[in-house]
């Protein structure tokens, strides 16, 4: 199976580690680390937490790093400490963090753009995520003044002139970005923020030409993408991530989610990163092990391969058998994986050394080469790991790892 994936050639490796592309960025290997706001920046500037944190999920080997969702503006953001990219002192924060991952690692960075809409004005995640703040909450806006929960703020019903700025602070927001260097820039169109809320049809109960039928509610969403395209350079891809389904009835739906990715594929997005849910707060979701990825599966092979776009599955996708399956069995092409990097920030290194694999597609830091094996269990009872010599068949790849030696009877 992996030398079927090789495409037959000889290049034969666990297929996370094979190099893919999205657009014409080129990454070492299919794993991704999906964006994780760390409310932890002060006005929008993120600070050396955030060069920690993704700094050290570039050196843990994943081909690409995503920053959490970085806001347009300052009422755009989700709560006070959400990270922003309005003003020179948060590019140049941003800049300092890009130039890190880019002279310390192969792997490459890419930013979420998005606007908290009517999620907008609340709390730290872990003073009470989604619950408005305590004081000094801001005016939050949406498609129909609908709240997201009984707690929440009747959003304001935005006019076209308020569009048109929002627009506008998205293209100043990737102008930006791309000053900063940033590899690649994802649209933010899920989990009920702003873009996403005009995509529904239980937050978007317009009846002028940005509601209504699929391709009214699209309408809003593509105008961003299309403004920020126009400005984003031309050799670097853009990617969209959309929440597939509501989880509830009267909306999004797997069916409608292809047409969604449709839409997008037709303005020229490079990839569709396939997250569900987070929309509505009685969303009923059907949460298990790889529970997005029959999501990422159909818009793969209905839309992705007929597009050339790159299709990434994400969701409780936790170990390298997963992401290999489906990689394998063709149901994306890349994995984002979250809470695996919180538990792990090598998680992509560790994969490699469980795998025997060593070879291109993942590379230790040289200062932390020494540490590439797995250390003793440090067990004084029972029977002790052995190392021993792996052959993986790939020519110039043997090498020595730690085995659990059988257990006696
Ligand atoms: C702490 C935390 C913060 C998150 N912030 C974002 C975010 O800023 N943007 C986003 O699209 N998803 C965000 N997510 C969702 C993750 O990107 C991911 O889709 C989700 O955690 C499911 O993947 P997992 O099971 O691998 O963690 C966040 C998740 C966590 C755990």
């Amino acid at each position: 199976m992996d030398r079927w994936f090789a495409g037959g050639r000889d290049d034969v490796r666990p297929p996370m580690f094979q190099p893919v592309r999205i657009g014409q960025l080129e990454l070492a290997n299919r794993i991704i680390v999906s964006p994780m706001d760390m409310y932890s920046a002060r006005d929008g500037v993120p600070g050396d937490f955030h060069l920690v944190h993704l700094g050290s999920k570039a050196l843990g080997g994943a081909g690409l790093v995503m920053t959490e969702m970085v806001c347009v503006s300052g009422t755009g953001r989700i709560s006070p400490g959400c990270a922003g990219l309005y003003t020179g002192e948060q590019e140049a924060a941003w800049r300092r963090i890009v130039d890190f991952v880019h002279t310390r690692s192969d792997a490459r960075i890419g930013i979420q753009l998005g606007h908290s809409g009517r999620k907008g004005s609340t709390r730290l995640m872990w003073e009470g995520i989604d619950q408005p703040l305590e004081q000094g909450n801001w005016e939050v806006c949406g498609p129909s003044p609908l709240p997201y929960s009984a707690v929440n703020q009747v959003p304001k019903e935005l006019t076209e002139a308020d569009l048109a700025q929002i627009t506008a602070q998205f293209r100043h927001a990737a102008q930006r970005a791309a000053r900063a260097g940033f590899d690649l820039l994802e649209l933010h169109c899920a989990h009920g923020y702003l873009l996403s809320s005009f995509l529904s049809p239980l937050t978007n109960k317009r009846t002028d030409a940005y509601g209504g039928s699929l391709e009214g509610r699209l309408r809003f969403p593509l105008e961003v993408f299309d403004a920020v395209r126009a400005v984003w350079p031309a050799d670097r891809p853009m990617t969209v991530r959309i929440s597939a389904t509501d989880w509830h009835d009267g909306g999004i739906d797997a069916d409608e989610a292809v047409e969604i990715a449709r839409a997008f594929a037709e303005h020229g997005v490079d990839g569709i990163d396939v997250s569900t849910g987070q929309v509505v707060s009685g969303e009923r979701p059907a949460f298990g092990r790889s529970y997005q990825t029959p999501y990422a599966d159909r818009i793969r092979n209905e839309i992705g391969r007929k597009y050339g776009v790159a299709v990434i599955a994400v969701g409780a996708i936790s170990s390298y058998d997963d992401v290999n399956s489906i990689l394998l069995a063709g149901r994306a092409d890349l994995c984002a994986l979250g809470r695996a990097h919180l538990y792990d920030p090598q998680w992509t290194l560790h994969a490699a050394a469980e795998q025997g694999y060593s070879g291109a597609g993942v590379r230790w830091p040289d200062q932390f080469a020494a540490g590439s094996r797995k250390p003793q269990t440090g067990r004084t009872d029972g029977p002790r790991p052995r190392l021993e010599l792996i052959r993986t068949g790939v020519p110039g790849t043997a090498h020595a790892r730690w085995r659990p030696t059988q257990a006696r009877p």
